[in-house]
């Protein structure tokens, strides 16, 4: 009996364009510290910085935003370390928020619980209440809020830009933990604005072992791994090249315009309004083309493409539908709907979230 692997939610197969660009970059044979200054240092400091691109140009932010970390459980740790570092406040979260947020949230902090309604969804009215309370108990406003994107169990979609959108104006900062929603739903993270997103490859068909922490344009965080001078002080370790190199290339691939996300598959529509690669502003990852690639692979040969354009819409209120299971390889799916009959791919047969468009 033919068996199908249908725990998209926990982990994803390797995407085959992961998967070539990775065997690409092994068969060059290039060994070295990208923070060597050396002619091989350079090729690999260089497809480095074009894997941080792809990735950023998925979430509609620049490269220099963008730190390499180990997955999305180290992210959050180094999320809420460095906000504990700035300032040693309570934090607020939900019992929806995934164990790393959980776990490392009470290890720094004391934590103000926010309430979710029925559908286990973070309602911006109980942020508030949770802000008040932290007021009450701890005689001022949590540091931090945790928001995640979209729930890892049951696939809530959480309205997150309203949760992000309320804590800037009371000057709270923001984590959102993106890991379940990256590469499913769009992730627009320069319209978002939190202070602080997490994201993890394996999550999108990227391989295990390499995620990101996406931080907002001048802040400055003390890092959670200390030891060296890697990603610009901000994560020492030698960086994971190779997971960079499948990281960017499945993110580039989510990035074509030709390619759906999960919702757009299931609810072309209401996924319109979200504006994904539909008109909107000029990204500036766009603007100036994908980096050039010095590092002597041709780009096409690592099967990764350029970052895609990143159109951007009006937020819209996400509800919950339950969980949308696409099962399979990437395959083409007749166009439907808004897609005037064209034909697409479609970016994640995984679980997907999708919204009522209330
Ligand atoms: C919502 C959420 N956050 C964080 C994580 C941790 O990510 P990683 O497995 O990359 O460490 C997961 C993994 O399941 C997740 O679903």
């Amino acid at each position: 009996m033919a068996r199908h692997y249908l725990d998209h939610a926990s982990t994803t197969p390797l995407r085959p364009e992961a998967r070539s660009a990775m065997a690409a970059w092994e068969e060059t044979g290039i060994t070295a510290d990208p923070g060597r200054v050396h002619t091989e240092g350079r090729m690999v400091r260089a497809a480095l910085e074009e894997a941080r691109e792809q990735v950023a140009g998925l979430f509609g932010v620049r490269g220099r935003q963008v730190v390499f970390t180990s997955g999305g459980t180290e992210s959050v740790n180094a999320a809420v370390w460095g906000v504990w570092r700035r300032d040693p406040g309570p934090v607020a979260c939900a019992g929806v928020e995934h164990s790393a947020v959980r776990d490392a949230s009470a290890r720094t902090s004391p934590v103000v619980p926010i309430d979710v309604d029925g559908r286990g969804r973070i309602e911006p009215a109980a942020v508030e209440d949770a802000l008040a309370r932290g007021l009450t108990l701890h005689g001022r406003r949590p540091a931090l809020v945790h928001c995640q994107w979209a729930n890892h169990e049951v696939g809530t979609v959480h309205p997150v830009a309203e949760v992000v959108d309320l804590c800037r104006r009371q000057g709270v900062m923001t984590h959102v933990d993106a890991v379940a929603a990256a590469g499913h739903v769009e992730v627009d993270l320069d319209r978002l604005g939190a202070d602080l997103v997490s994201v993890s490859a394996h999550k999108l068909g990227g391989p295990a072992g390499i995620g990101a922490l996406v931080i907002r344009r001048g802040l400055r965080l003390d890092p959670f791994v200390v030891g060296g001078e890697q990603e610009r002080a901000r994560r020492a370790g030698l960086e994971n090249v190779m997971g960079a190199i499948g990281f960017g290339a499945a993110a580039a691939h989510l990035a074509r315009p030709d390619v759906r996300t999960a919702e757009e598959a299931v609810a072309p529509d209401r996924a319109a309004g979200a504006g994904r690669r539909r008109g909107g502003r000029d990204h500036p990852v766009r603007r100036s083309g994908p980096p050039a690639s010095p590092s002597g692979v041709p780009r096409g040969g690592r099967g990764g493409g350029g970052a895609g354009p990143l159109g951007s819409g009006p937020g819209r209120h996400r509800r919950p539908l339950g969980l949308v299971v696409l099962v399979g390889e990437p395959r083409t799916l007749p166009g439907a709907g808004g897609h005037g009959g064209r034909r697409r791919e479609v970016a994640a047969p995984v679980g997907g979230m999708v919204d009522d468009g209330r």
